[in-house]
């Protein structure tokens, strides 16, 4: 079937209950669904929005498109949860459909004000020649859930810019609002925007940030300014960065600049380097939320625009990933799993050996669903690692490589095969010692946090039900580790 603009466009109203059951009974004979990562129901989930905690719990919208594993008419979906880790299914947050989001609810975040939940997100609209006209929107959710629109807060994009002005991150400091706002300058680069508001409703145009990058990319998407301590943090998604030896492999990045806090009467923002934020395959479009706790969360879209997967045959495509910790130290973010997730831990497994020039596999060491941490220490191998998810021709590798210090992951022979032409090994420098890896394994993909969050390495993988083997390596010399293994439920 061709996905025509119509049938992107189409609203759910206008689609028969037949036509949805069917597509879900699609997605739930799908061999791929996950089993503890927020998946759209039916057709595609992309960008994490409106992350927040209101209300005592945690709430997390997504962008969905509902009739297919494709990019069209977005919704913003709800999920709530009161620990990070068990999601409650809250319907459709945002519907698209007015004269300020005819053509799509896109990406956007949240904040409490006067004990609502006010959510700030992109009206996406079509001309009749398809020329766009973005607007930035305003919904306010009350205690009771329920989600009102208001009418939009930016209609005109300022002068100077195109019309690929969207995600609006907001945050709070001593009594005014600000958000950033991702853009495209007219002259086709990337940048980001500042507004400055007292009440929410209207806001001032405070003009572009001023990084100190030269220019870098076409577009930046999904802009995210926050404080850790006494640095500030840009976290951004800039589109049309070629790929530089290890880095920038994926057909779009995502990562952020570490430095002084913004000023923000001028715009200001003195910065270190770009950093990834991720090292896999499939990771975009990430959102931050400060909890009640205080802690920096991050999810992520585990996914990237413009691939096909393996699950769009199924009507579905995509997940967000799990919820991590941001931490900085030396100029560097840290990225850990919430503690909260070690509630799914059930059926410890533990081993211990020295392995020298040989694989091998242990006992209760299998699965589909598991956490894995490994240490791996005193090495004189070339090589040491993991294979997991293997089976008759099927392997993901993750491999840390002492002569030239770098960690590869290397999905060539994962199973069903996809985007390839961006590559089937992601590589990240890394010289230590001790390498620590905790992997997150899912039906269909797998999340490697590096030296306690000092890297992670996001991916999609498609093996067989039946590749269910892990073994660990080493080879041309010894290595030592301790494992140990969890199912996930
Ligand atoms: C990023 C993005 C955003 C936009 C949304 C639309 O993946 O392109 O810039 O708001 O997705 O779904």
């Amino acid at each position: 079937m061709e996905w025509t603009r119509e049938r992107r466009y189409r609203r759910l109203e206008e689609v028969s209950q037949e036509e949805l059951f069917e597509l879900e009974r699609r997605v739930n004979h799908s061999l791929w669904r996950q089993t503890f990562h927020i998946q759209p129901k039916t057709g595609l989930l992309n960008d994490p929005n409106g992350f927040s905690y209101f209300n005592g719990e945690y709430h997390l919208f997504y962008q969905w498109f509902p009739l297919g594993p494709v990019h069209g008419l977005k919704y913003w979906y709800h999920v709530k949860s009161k620990d990070l880790v068990n999601w409650e299914d809250a319907g459709i947050g945002i519907k698209p459909g007015d004269y300020f989001d005819s053509h799509g609810a896109y990406s956007g975040s949240a904040i409490e004000h006067e004990g609502k939940l006010y959510l700030l997100y992109t009206g996406n609209t079509r001309d009749n020649d398809w020329g766009r006209n973005p607007y930035q929107c305003l919904a306010v959710m009350n205690r009771e859930g329920e989600i009102s629109k208001l009418p939009p807060v930016i209609s005109e994009v300022p002068e100077g810019y195109t019309d690929h002005f969207r995600d609006p991150k907001i945050w709070k400091k001593d009594d005014q609002f600000f958000m950033v706002i991702g853009a495209q300058r007219s002259n086709e680069t990337g940048c980001i925007v500042l507004y400055q508001s007292n009440d929410l409703l209207s806001w001032s145009f405070k003009g572009e940030m001023k990084t100190e990058l030269p220019p870098f990319g076409y577009m930046w998407e999904c802009p995210d300014y926050f404080e850790l301590g006494d640095r500030g943090i840009l976290v951004f998604s800039p589109q049309g960065i070629a790929p530089d030896g290890d880095l920038y492999q994926n057909i779009y990045q995502s990562g952020y600049l570490i430095g002084n806090p913004l000023d923000v009467e001028n715009g200001l923002f003195s910065h270190g380097k770009f950093q990834e934020l991720d090292r896999g395959f499939d990771f975009y479009a990430p959102q931050t939320m400060e909890d009640q706790k205080g802690r920096r969360i991050l999810v992520g879209w585990v996914g990237l625009p413009e691939i096909d997967y393996p699950t769009d045959a199924d009507g579905w495509a995509h997940c967000l990933s799990l919820p991590r910790e941001l931490t900085e130290k030396n100029g560097k973010l840290l990225q850990n799993p919430v503690k909260e997730l070690q509630e799914l831990r059930k059926n410890e497994k533990g081993i211990e050996d020295i392995l020298q020039d040989e694989g091998e596999s242990y006992v209760g060491f299998t699965g589909t669903t598991y956490e894995l941490t490994t240490e791996f220490q005193n090495h004189d191998a070339k090589t040491f690692g993991i294979e997991f998810r293997t089976g008759k021709n099927e392997k993901t590798i993750i491999t840390y490589d002492t002569i030239e210090k770098k960690l590869v992951l290397d999905r060539t022979h994962s199973g069903i095969s996809f985007a390839t032409s961006y590559g089937t090994v992601r590589k990240c420098a890394l010289d230590s010692k001790k390498i620590k890896l905790q992997m997150f394994v899912d039906v269909s993909s797998v999340e490697i946090f590096v030296n306690d969050g000092e890297e992670v390495f996001t991916s999609r993988i498609f093996p067989s039900q039946e590749s269910q083997g892990i073994r660990f390596f080493a080879t041309g010399g010894k290595v030592s580790f301790q494992a140990k293994k969890w199912e996930l439920q």
